[in-house]
């Protein structure tokens, strides 16, 4: 194998230039949910995904493991380009490889919660016996053996979200992409779920790319991305700081050199404009305004400018109702 193959073949997830557009008939129009997204995450690695509601985060990580077809760019899962796939191949590689844990609706209804995480394993032809024998002991590992014959409508949030995770682990996949999993957990059953991630992880080499709001999944992550609008803004160590983002931020500057700069630093830096280039060496760059005539000092929007909430905060940087970063006007 060449240098560039062990390359190749050590990449597990690979985005390249990932658009997504929800078109829509609807007097407010198409959305763009992703803005040209790229990511390359090394089999073994586990990284978080940390953003603002309405972000993308949900949409990037159907793009990402081929349950929806991104607008335009291309997504590869172990080293196979999905956009390039018949269905059936699709379908097979996804089942080898890559698991969900949704935000929702991860569970069929009419199954209970046994047999619901032992579907997918009967799905790849292993006999029905075995499965279920298997899925009891995953169920059991989570602390929901107990209720293995109860109807999802039965269960509470966070059990159902067990029983959802039990589901994704059962088929052993190299690959697992959840969607803020402890989101409904309580904070000892979310530590016992991150505590198996961990063993998945440090012992099974699992990757992991985890949507999450939470500092220990955050810290459980090698690093975390920052997706704002539709586009990574930045990337952290496993020192995140999920309540001050600006700290440890690593700005991303992209091949065709877009960087885009989270809210924060644009306020600070003066707001949208004209800049020149005052220094420039190899990692360095030094920007100096130009004045640029707004005819005013400019100050934060007290409306957003997307979903017309009225902002009552006069430091907040991003809507809390849409998540759109709050622009600056002229005062
Ligand atoms: N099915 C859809 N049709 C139209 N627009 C959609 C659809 N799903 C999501 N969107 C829009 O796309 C953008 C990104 O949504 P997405 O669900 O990916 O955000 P998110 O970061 O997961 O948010 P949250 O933290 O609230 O789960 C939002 O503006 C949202 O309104
Ligand atoms: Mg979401």
């Amino acid at each position: 194998m060449s240098e560039t193959d062990t390359k190749q073949a050590d990449i597990i997830l690979e985005a390249d230039a990932v658009y997504h557009v929800y078109e829509s008939k609807a007097e407010d129009g198409n959305v763009v949910a992703l803005r040209g997204l790229n990511i390359a995450m090394r089999s073994g690695e586990a990284v978080a995904v940390v953003g603002p509601s309405g972000s993308g985060k949900s949409t990037l990580m159907k793009c990402l493991g081929g349950l929806m077809k991104p607008s335009a760019g291309s997504v590869s899962l172990d080293g196979r380009n999905m956009t390039r796939l018949t269905g059936q191949e699709l379908v097979k590689l996804r089942q080898q490889t890559v698991s969900f844990i949704f935000q929702e609706g991860n569970l069929l209804n009419d199954l209970n919660a046994r047999d619901n995480v032992a579907q997918p394993l009967i799905n790849q032809g292993v006999r029905s016996r075995v499965a279920k024998r298997k899925a009891l002991d995953l169920l059991e590992r989570l602390q929901m053996g107990h209720r293995a014959m109860a109807l999802p409508m039965m269960l509470s949030g966070g059990e159902q979200q067990r029983v959802a995770i039990a589901r994704a682990l059962i088929t052993e996949p190299r690959l697992i992409l959840a969607d803020e999993p402890t989101g409904a957990l309580d904070p000892v059953t979310s530590r016992e779920v991150l505590a198996l991630f961990k063993e998945l992880h440090e012992e099974d080499g699992v990757s992991f790319l985890i949507v999450t709001h939470s500092k220990e999944v955050a810290a459980f992550c090698d690093r975390s991305l920052e997706l704002r609008d539709g586009r990574f803004v930045a990337e952290h160590g496993s020192d995140l700081n999920i309540e001050r983002l600006e700290v440890g931020r690593e700005l991303l500057v992209d091949d065709i050199g877009t960087v885009t700069l989270p809210p924060d630093i644009l306020l600070r830096l003066g707001g949208s404009g004209g800049y020149t280039v005052a220094e420039l060496e190899p990692g360095r760059l030094t920007l100096i305004g130009e004045t640029i005539d707004v005819g005013g000092e400019l100050v934060l929007a007290g409306v957003c400018p997307a979903c017309k909430y009225v902002y009552d905060n006069d430091t907040e940087q991003e809507c809390p109702a849409c998540g759109s970063s709050r622009p600056m006007v002229e005062a």
